[in-house]
Parts: structure tokens; sequence; C-alpha cells
């Protein structure tokens, strides 16, 4: 079976891409074989994980999302560590979204891309962008829940810092999960929110925040506290299980990945 993941929030800062990278990291250190996407024309995960970004001719995710390069898979994935696997960025990245508005079944190109590592990767973790837009779309409906003998298990996970407009920006993700849903019905199974850089000694903001989200029917999968290992690792581009494995912050993550892979 292997686990397809979107990490989504069309809000930025909200951690979305170090949750990527460290869960990524943290279930590969359970041997698993992990991919992780770059799905933000940012390209904050590529940077992060030390990768250049990949040529704007050949191969790269850009053109193989819109049929213009068809080798080796292989070809776009970057060794970032033990059983970790990126398919980073390009410039083309950018064009790649007014490309995608031309095309019919353009929600689901990531999809078919994503369904071709069946059978090899273990885990898949899609990097979304900050926006609703197509390639939000793209990364939510490639890890849509499927039929039970396909093989792929979606799940989306939606990480959130606790402040006041962290419940809106939720409300508004949650809408267009079901707008998505009901458009191409599909069914899309909101695992969880993860709650980053949370501070309880910041007072009564953080603190009654994640009593709100604890509440809100979502779900709160586990709360990363702010630590500044995560953001020593981030500017040495390396994971926090690679720049602090004995960290507080590294355990954390490994917890996470426990959890989802149970
Ligand atoms: N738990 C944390 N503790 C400390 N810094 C964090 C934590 N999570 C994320 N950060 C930092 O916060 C910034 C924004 O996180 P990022 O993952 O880029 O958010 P997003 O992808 O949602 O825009 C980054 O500099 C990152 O290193
Ligand atoms: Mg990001």
């Amino acid at each position: 079976m292997m686990n397809v993941y979107a990490i989504a929030n069309q809000k930025g800062g909200v951690g979305k891409t170090a949750t990527v990278a460290n869960l990524g990291a943290a279930l590969a250190e359970l041997g698993r074989r992990v991919v992780v996407i770059d799905f933000d024309p940012q390209g904050h995960l590529t940077d992060t994980l030390g990768v250049a970004e990949a040529p704007a001719e050949g191969a790269n995710l850009a053109r193989a999302l819109l049929g213009q390069f068809t080798g080796e898979l292989g070809d776009l994935l970057v060794e970032a560590g033990r059983d970790l696997y990126l398919i980073p960025t390009s410039d083309d990245m950018f064009i790649v979204e007014q490309q995608m508005y031309g095309r019919s079944g353009r929600e689901y190109l990531l999809s078919r891309f994503v369904d071709a590592l069946r059978g090899w990767a273990d885990d898949v973790l899609i990097d979304c962008p900050p926006s609703l837009g197509v390639l939000t779309d793209n990364g939510l409906v490639a890890a849509r829940t499927r039929p039970e003998d396909d093989g792929i298990r979606g799940r989306v996970i939606v990480p959130v810092q606790a402040e006041d407009s962290s419940l809106k920006a939720l409300r508004l993700f949650v809408r267009q999960v079901a707008t998505l849903s009901e458009a191409l019905t599909i069914d899309l199974d909101l695992a969880g929110m993860v709650v980053t850089q949370y501070d309880k000694r910041r007072g009564q903001i953080p603190t009654s925040t994640l009593e709100a989200l604890e509440a809100h029917p979502t779900g709160v999968l586990m709360v990363i506290g702010d630590r500044k290992e995560i953001r020593e690792g981030w500017r040495l581009k390396q994971t926090v299980l690679a720049h602090a494995p004995m960290s507080v912050a590294a355990s954390w993550y490994r917890d996470l990945a426990k959890k989802l892979s149970a």
C-alpha cells in the first residue's frame, strides 16, 4: 500500500514545507521509501533539502505534468537522504499553473504522475503552495480516497499555527475541500491538523486557539513546538532529524510518522 499525503493550507508560513521535509525524513527513518514533491513554485522544499532546481529543459516535474517529458520517472527523483527522494521544482512550475487551466482533467495531472510511483514508493508527500488554485487542487486530488483494491491510501494533512487567523483560514480550507469533492465527486480524507511553531509561553492566544483547534472536527494529529533546531536545520539545509537527531523536535516528527504509519 502506498500512502499519498497532501500537505495543504492556503495560508503561508504555517509549516507546510517544514512538515513535508521533517515528516518525510521521519518516515524514511522507519525504513519506508519516501518521495517528497515540491509542488510550490517558490521552491522552498527544494531549497531546504539543499537540492538544485531541475533544469528548465529536459527532465522536470512541470514538463512531465504537461506531457512534454515522457522519459524515466527515476530521472525526476533526486536523493535527499537515505530512502528520501525529492522531486524538485523548476523555473517553469510558475507557468504550469496557467497552462493547466486550459486542459480538461486538469485537476488529475499530478495524480496520474503520483500513481506511477505505486509499487516503488511507500509514502508520497506533496508540499502544496499557499493558495487555493489548480495546483493545490491537484495535490488534493492526488491524495483522494481510493477504492480499497487501488493500492493507494490518500490523506490530507493541514499544518496550522495556533493564532487568531488560523480558524478562519481553516474554515476556508475546509470549504474548498468540500467544493472540490462535490465538483469532482471524489472523497477527501482530512486526516487532521499538525499544529506548528507552538509556544504556550506566548500566553492566551496560542493556548486558547489550540483548544479551539482541538475541538474542530478535523482534529489535531500532533503539536510541534516552536524550536530553534527546526529553524537552524532549515538554514543549514538539513531536516531536523539530520541536524539534531536527539532533539525533542525530531522526536515529535518521529511520533507523527509512527502515528500515520500505524
Ligand atoms: N516547529 C517549528 N519551530 C520553529 N520554526 C519552524 C517550525 N515549523 C516551521 N518553522 C519555520 O517557519 C518558517 C515557515 O515554515 P514553512 O514550512 O516554510 O511554512 P509554509 O510552507 O506553510 O509556508 C520556516 O522558516 C520554518 O523553518
Ligand atoms: Mg512552503
